[in-house]
């Protein structure tokens, strides 16, 4: 059996991916400081809670505060509901909190470690802060990774981020955390991998860092096949708010009679208006991605949903529908699938994982 350590685990994209091919597999612990992500990752993955909780509300506010998901202050200003729920959520899921407040003896033993960390000072929508040790930025959380991989060698690590990571000013940090890898006894192997070679309509190039402690027998980045999704698996045809289509530039594409495609006009006044196959990348933060429909010649167009932008993910339909029994948000489901990582990609490296498995 895997014992598998999610930091940053945010919705547990990580722990879909395992399900959805059926790995023999614990997490053993997870990390994240986001009350959302923490109650996303709870409902999609551990809801109900299956162990009473004796503990008075004045602990339970201690305890949020002692991992780093409110300060002092805030705790007070939570409503007791609240409180019980986040407790409740972290630990169903094993949530060790903010990742540099973890004692490096309470780190469970596991052999395989996910850390997709922040990404916002790398990528190229941010300032670009960098992820310089001891920066202070969130994306400089890297190095807290440190400590888990020092502590328990974990037989497998697994990076994710976005692809800047790999270029210009980062580019220094991203070989020096290779470098240190390798002086750890791992053996890398990297690459840029994108959604939309593994079956999902959506361009999401991302780096990934498999690691393997000692040397890979085999290739961990081999990607396996998936039946290709277009638009037709994407669209909710329950959504009913489409408006006319009234361009805001000259459009690019576009699309027949009958038909939906996706629709970019987020950058027209650089680059148009764009009728496209493939969704642009998802992110944070980040609104306007949008269906078109061509009914009878005339031309509508409206907002990506959350179930689209869930299935966009790779999320099955049922992990959606967890969120929104758990009374999430349009607005806080499309946040979270910004931040995650496509199920696909995910499940073929873990069936190269457990291929290596084999070797060994
Ligand atoms: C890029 S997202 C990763 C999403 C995740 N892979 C998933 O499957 O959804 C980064 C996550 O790191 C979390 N995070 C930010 N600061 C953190 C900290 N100090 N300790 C632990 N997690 C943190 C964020 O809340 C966010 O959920």
């Amino acid at each position: 059996m895997l014992r598998v350590f999610e930091a940053f685990s945010g919705v547990g994209a990580q722990r879909m991916a395992l399900r959805n091919i059926n790995a023999d597999f614990e997490v053993v612990a997870t990390s994240d400081i986001d009350e959302l992500a923490i109650l996303s990752y709870y409902y999609v993955h551990e809801y109900p809670i299956k162990k009473e909780i004796a503990v008075s509300i004045e602990d339970m506010k201690a305890y949020l505060v002692n991992k780093g998901i409110y300060t002092e202050k805030k705790v007070n200003n939570i409503e007791n509901k609240k409180i019980k729920l986040l407790y409740e959520a972290m630990i169903a899921t094993n949530n060790m909190g903010d990742i540099k407040k973890i004692n490096n003896k309470d780190i469970p033993q596991h052999d395989l470690f996910t850390y997709s960390f922040p990404c916002q000072d790398i990528s190229s929508l941010g300032k670009n802060k960098g992820l310089d040790v001891e920066s202070g930025t969130r994306s400089s959380l890297l190095w807290e990774c440190r400590k888990v991989i020092e502590e328990v060698k974990p037989k497998y690590l697994l990076l994710e981020n976005v692809k800047n990571l790999t270029t210009g000013k980062n580019k220094k940090n991203f070989i020096l955390w290779l470098d240190y890898l390798k002086e750890q006894g791992y053996d890398n192997q990297w690459g840029i991998l994108d959604a939309k070679d593994y079956g999902i309509p959506q361009r999401r190039p991302r780096v990934i860092v498999v690691s393997k402690y000692g040397k890979c027998k085999s290739d961990l980045l081999k990607r396996r096949d998936f039946a290709n999704k277009n638009i037709l698996d994407i669209i909710d045809l329950n959504e009913n708010n489409w408006v006319k289509f009234k361009p805001k530039a000259e459009v690019k594409g576009n699309v027949t009679v009958g038909k939906y495609a996706f629709l970019d006009d987020r950058d027209w006044k650089m680059n148009g208006v764009m009728i496209t196959d493939l969704c642009s990348t998802q992110r944070a933060g980040r609104v306007g991605l949008k269906v078109i429909k061509n009914e009878n010649g005339i031309l509508y167009e409206r907002k990506l949903n959350a179930l689209e932008c869930s299935r966009l993910m790779g999320f099955k339909d049922q992990d959606y529908e967890k969120m929104k029994n758990g009374n999430m948000s349009d607005a806080a489901i499309m946040k979270l699938c910004g931040n995650s990582i496509v199920v696909n990609v995910l499940e073929s490296i873990f069936k190269n994982i457990y291929e290596e498995e084999m070797y060994d």
